[in-house]
C-alpha cells in the first residue's frame, strides 16, 4: 500500500493542500488504490505547537514513507527566531534527512495563460523546460558557516563546495530525463571564477562523454543563463545546477509561466521523496481562499508519476487541470479580463469533477 506524509504547513500550505487531499481521494476511489496517509505540523506551526520546526516524530514518520507532501513553510511570525529554529531550516532538515538530492522543477507554459506572463506571447509560447536542482550540498549545507566577530567586526561565512560524487548522481538524474524529453541539457555553472563549478563543468562534461553521448550538451556560465532564459526560453529542454543557482535560476523559469502558483516540484533521492508547490506560504493571502492551488495539485501528480508509477492518474491530473484552464476559471494571480475569477476551493472542485469526468 503507498504510504504517504502529508505535511501541510504555513500560510496557503493547508488551503492548497487541502485541495490536493480531496483529488488523491478522487484518484483513490478511481484507480481502485488505497493510500495509507498520516499528518504531521511542519514549520510555523510545528513551532508554535512543539517549539521546533520539524519534531523527531514527523522526521521519523517522513522516512517511514514513500512520499512527503508539502504544502508550505515561513512567515513573518517566525522569521526573526534563532537561524536553525527557523522554518526554513526545518524545510533544509529534512531534505536532507530524506536525502532527496535532485529537486525537479518544470516550467510549462500552458496554452490558455499565455497572456498571463510578463514576457511577449511569441517568447514564452511553447515553452517546457524542467529545472533539475541539487538540494542537499552546496553552500545551503556547506560548513563552515556562521556569522563571527573578527577584528573587532562581525563576519559572515558561508562555503560552497561539491564532491565529484555529488555532482555525478544528479547530473545523472538530469541526462536521465533529458532522455526522455528533447534530448538536451543546459549545466549551468561559474566555473570562470570558482573552483567548485570547475569541478562541476569537468564532472557533467565527463558523465556526458561516457554514458550521455547522445544528449546535447551545453555549458552556461549562470549569468549568461539568467539572460539567455529570457531571451530564448523556448530553446532550453532540462537546465541543471547546483543548489544556490538552481535556486534562482527555478523562480526564474517560474516567473515565464505567468506565475509561481502553478509551478509544482519533486525532490527525490534515496530515502524518500518530497513533493511541494514552488511557491512560499504567501502569508499575505493566507486564509482568504484565493490562493492558487494548481502547483500543489501538479505536485501531486509528479508524486504519483515518481513514486508510485501511477503515469496514467498523474496525467489525467494534468489533463483536469488543462480542462479547467480552458473552461476560463482562474484565481486572482493568473486572471485576466475575459476570464472567470475563482477562489481556491472552487478551482479545486472544478479540477475534481473533470477528473471524475476524464
Ligand atoms: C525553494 C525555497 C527554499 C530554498 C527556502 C524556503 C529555504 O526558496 O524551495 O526554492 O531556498 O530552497
Ligand atoms: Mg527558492
Amino acid at each position: 500500500m503507498p504510504k504517504l506524509l502529508v505535511i501541510p504547513g504555513d500560510g496557503i500550505g493547508t488551503e492548497v493542500t487541502s485541495v490536493s487531499m480531496d483529488l488523491l481521494n478522487i484518484v483513490g476511489e478511481k484507480s481502485g488504490t488505497k493510500f495509507e496517509i498520516e499528518e504531521g505540523l511542519f514549520g510555523g506551526s510545528s513551532i508554535d505547537a512543539h517549539g521546533v520546526p520539524l519534531t523527531d516524530e514527523v522526521r521519523e514518520k517522513a522516512l517511514n514513507s514513500d512520499a512527503v507532501l508539502l504544502g508550505a513553510v515561513g512567515g513573518p511570525k517566525w522569521e526573526n527566531l534563532e537561524h536553525s529554529l527557523k522554518p526554513e531550516s526545518g524545510l533544509l532538515t529534512l531534505r536532507k534527512e530524506l536525502d532527496a538530492f535532485a529537486n525537479l522543477r518544470p516550467a510549462i507554459v500552458y496554452p490558455a495563460l499565455v497572456d498571463a506572463s510578463t514576457l511577449k506571447k511569441e517568447i514564452v509560447e511553447g515553452v517546457d523546460i524542467m529545472v533539475v536542482r541539487e538540494l542537499t550540498g552546496g553552500i545551503y549545507f556547506g560548513q563552515p558557516r556562521g556569522i563571527e566577530t573578527v577584528d573587532g567586526q562581525q563576519k559572515g561565512l558561508n562555503t560552497l563546495h561539491y564532491t565529484s560524487s555529488e555532482i555525478e548522481r544528479v547530473a545523472r538524474v538530469a541526462f536521465q530525463i533529458a532522455e526522455k524529453r528533447n534530448k538536451q541539457l543546459t549545466s549551468i555553472d561559474k566555473s570562470n571564477v570558482l573552483e567548485s563549478m570547475v569541478l562541476w563543468r569537468d564532472t557533467v562534461t565527463e558523465l556526458h562523454q561516457k554514458e550521455f553521448s547522445h544528449i546535447e550538451l551545453e555549458h552556461l556560465y549562470v549569468d549568461n543563463a539568467a539572460m539567455q532564459l529570457i531571451r530564448r526560453p523556448k530553446t532550453f529542454d532540462v537546465m541543471l545546477a547546483g543548489n544556490m543557482f538552481g535556486d534562482i535560476i527555478s523562480d526564474e523559469a517560474a516567473q515565464l509561466t505567468g506565475s509561481l502558483g502553478m509551478l509544482p516540484s519533486a525532490s527525490v533521492g534515496n530515502k524518500g521523496a518530497i513533493y511541494e508547490p514552488v511557491h512560499g506560504s504567501a502569508p499575505d493571502i493566507a486564509g482568504q481562499d484565493i490562493a492558487n492551488p494548481i502547483a500543489s495539485v501538479l505536485s501531486l501528480s509528479m508524486m504519483l508519476k515518481y513514486s508510485f508509477n501511477m503515469d496514467t492518474e498523474a496525467d489525467k491530473i494534468e489533463q483536469a487541470v488543462k480542462n479547467t484552464l480552458d473552461k476560463g476559471l482562474r484565481t486572482a494571480d493568473i486572471y485576466q479580463e475575459g476570464t472567470k475569477k475563482v477562489g481556491c476551493s472552487e478551482i479545486g472542485s472544478e479540477i475534481c469533477s473533470e477528473y471524475k469526468n476524464l
